[in-house]
């Protein structure tokens, strides 16, 4: 099958630090189908050679498992290609065009990692200039619109010239092995089905910590913050993935109207849960990886009076059969004390107590996402107390723990997550993309609470960098007599 994959925004950040190396690790797995070509498409002057030169030289600054050889990279690079645009100009689809019609591929991929204020425009101009063909499948990276009027604005233009099964939006934690373990998890397994419910489970948390700052992003970033950034799209996912009930099949859309049903689940806001529910904050100075950082409003880029949010915690409710009464708690946020990302399933204490226990301690299962891939069963044994020598049995029992490490199991060079979308939106499974149904009830979710936050001046609360964030977080779920799985 040959294919076409054009990257809008060819030489952008996206480009450069994920796509190209995704690209090329799906070349060097053999799993590229032959007989493609990638052609990068910017308003940069360039010739194919330089645009291979640029990107043999950034590939010196990202992440790969092994350095590409000379050989190994020029037969990688006989793959790429660069065509000049201005995406307002119409003239320069129809050169486009002119490119693609050479090789008349099977699949022709449009990937535009741009600008989203850029999405509209270039739907519309591929259309006029024919681009929109039942071989186009078109890939939108996020954010799709900044509130549900942008984000159906854009849904509405797209639908207009690509049908729905043509229409790729990416959301790349869905492309995570760690998340599709959980998927495997669930529904590839029996034992914990029973027990995935509100009888047994005491609360889920979901926490997605990096300790990253906005690095060279500030300026998007400051008209962004972490709801927009990682709740509407990420956490919501995850939490889709961890609440949803079993589909009837694996196909995309079984998966999708699940999700879809959660995410129409979620408790509404109130007044009430507004204010006590959600807590904001952003990073002031403090200490990352054991060096001094700056603070989000001196981050070049940003408002220096800026109210945006580098944290949220939020605690919220699925209202259904399975999970009425259960929270749900979301916590994300930058220069936090690590860069780990999890979800901690926290069981329901034993009912009647003959052993002695910590206070309210129950079972956890926790699925760590990364950096480590694995998971996690806390159980309680017996073991100090039957030592040789050890005094009669107290009935104390003691925390243990079963531990699964995915990459030691399964080798660390996984498919890594960009590679995995590529190759499935080459292939033409959806099973790891959204629905525009889904993003937009995501977005309805949302949006109260940025409206409430856009009403509320008292702004976000403070943290230092390097630590879990502001305090009312850990007060947030303390009201609940629960605690963040760090702290206990
Ligand atoms: C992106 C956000 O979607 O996800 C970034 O825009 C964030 O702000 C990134 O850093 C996190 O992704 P990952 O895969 O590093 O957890």
């Amino acid at each position: 099958m040959s294919f076409d994959l054009v990257l809008f925004g060819g030489t952008g950040d996206l480009a450069w630090r994920k796509l190209m190396p995704a690209l090329f690790q799906a070349f060097r797995h053999g799993s590229l189908p032959q007989g493609g070509r990638i052609i990068g498409v910017a308003r940069d002057d360039l010739t194919d050679d330089a645009y291979r030169a640029l990107i043999r030289a950034r590939f010196d600054e990202v992440e790969l498992a092994k350095r590409p050889s000379a050989e190994e990279f020029s037969r990688f690079a006989a793959l790429l290609h660069f065509v000049r645009m201005d995406l307002s100009k119409p003239a320069d689809y129809a050169r486009l065009a002119s490119v693609l019609r050479e090789r008349n591929a099977d699949t022709v991929v449009m990937y535009l990692a741009t600008a989203p204020s850029l999405f509209t425009m270039a739907c519309e101009q591929l259309a006029a200039a024919g681009l929109n063909t039942p071989n186009t499948r078109l890939v939108l990276e996020k954010p799709l619109g900044h509130d549900l009027a942008s984000n159906r604005a854009i849904n509405e233009t797209v639908r207009s010239v690509l049908a729905e099964k043509q229409i790729f939006r990416i959301d790349h934690y869905l492309g995570k092995p760690s998340v599709q373990n959980l998927f495997a998890l669930r529904f590839g397994n029996s034992l914990f089905e029973p027990l995935w419910r509100r009888e047994t489970i005491a609360n889920i948390q979901i926490t997605i910590a990096e300790d990253l700052g906005v690095e060279k992003r500030g300026a998007f970033y400051d008209q962004t913050g972490a709801l927009r950034d990682m709740v509407q799209n990420h956490a919501l996912q995850l939490l889709c993935a961890i609440g949803m009930e079993p589909p009837i099949n694996a196909h995309a859309d079984a998966i999708r109207d699940e999700k879809l049903k959660v995410l129409r689940s979620l408790k509404p806001w109130t007044p009430e849960t507004l204010t006590q529910h959600v807590i904001r904050g952003q990073y002031t100075a403090g200490t990352s990886g054991g060096e001094h950082v700056r603070g989000y409003r001196e981050e070049p880029g940003v408002d220096p009076q800026s109210n945006t949010e580098t944290f949220v915690a939020l605690r919220t409710e699925i209202a259904n059969w399975r999970w009425a009464g259960v929270p749900f708690y979301i916590r994300t946020g930058k220069r936090l004390a690590g860069r780990d990302a999890r979800i901690v399933v926290n069981f329901r204490p034993a009912p009647h107590a003959i052993f002695r226990l910590p206070m309210g301690a129950g079972n956890r299962l926790v699925i760590n996402l990364q950096p480590k891939d694995g998971l996690e069963l806390h159980l309680f044994a017996q073991g100090q107390e039957n030592r040789a020598g050890a005094k009669s049995a107290v009935q104390s029992l003691a925390p243990v723990q079963l531990d699964l490490d995915f990459d030691k199991r399964f080798g660390s060079e996984r498919v890594g997550a960009y590679e995995r979308l590529l190759l499935d939106v080459i292939d033409g499974r959806l099973n790891l993309f959204v629905r525009s149904d889904e993003q937009e009830e995501a977005w309805r979710w949302v949006e109260p609470v940025l409206d409430h936050w856009r009403s509320d001046s008292s702004g976000p609360r403070p943290y230092a960098a390097g630590t879990w964030g502001p305090s009312a977080a850990s007060a947030m779920i303390a009201r609940d007599s629960h605690c963040w799985s760090e702290e206990c």
